[in-house]
């Protein structure tokens, strides 16, 4: 839905501090997010994931669309420890615009 991913964008003002998508992203405070959805958690190569996420990502965690919308609503309640530093979307429908723009990105 090409309006969600336009939304998604918006929200995804968010997360540019510490994310790069697209052509050329590079890894900074967290991880590149191309391809993200459908992958195992914490496979970025060259990132340093911190240990909660290593783990969970051995236990076979999968970013699906219910396992990132938790993540996003409250990063810190879903993997305690984890070193996303971001207070969350409370809102569903931003959760689900962002999470179809990071799908628009291989
Ligand atoms: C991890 C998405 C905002 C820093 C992740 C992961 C996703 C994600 C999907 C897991 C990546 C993977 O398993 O490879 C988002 C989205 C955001 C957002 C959609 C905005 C809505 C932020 C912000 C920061 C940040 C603002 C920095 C202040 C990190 C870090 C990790 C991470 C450091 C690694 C966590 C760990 O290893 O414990 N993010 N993020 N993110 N994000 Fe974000």
């Amino acid at each position: 839905d090409p309006e969600m991913v336009a939304k998604g964008e918006k929200v995804f003002k968010k997360c540019k501090a510490c994310h790069q998508v697209g052509e050329g992203a590079k890894n900074r405070t967290g991880p590149v997010l191309n391809g993200v959805f459908g992958r195992t958690a914490g496979m970025v190569d060259g990132f340093k994931y911190s240990k909660v996420m290593a783990a969970a990502a051995d236990d076979g965690l999968v970013w699906d669309h219910e396992t990132l919308s938790a993540y996003l609503e409250n990063p810190k309640a879903y993997l305690p420890k984890n070193k996303m530093s971001f207070a969350g979307l409370k809102k569903e429908e931003d959760r689900a615009a962002v999470i179809a723009y990071l799908r628009s990105f291989d």
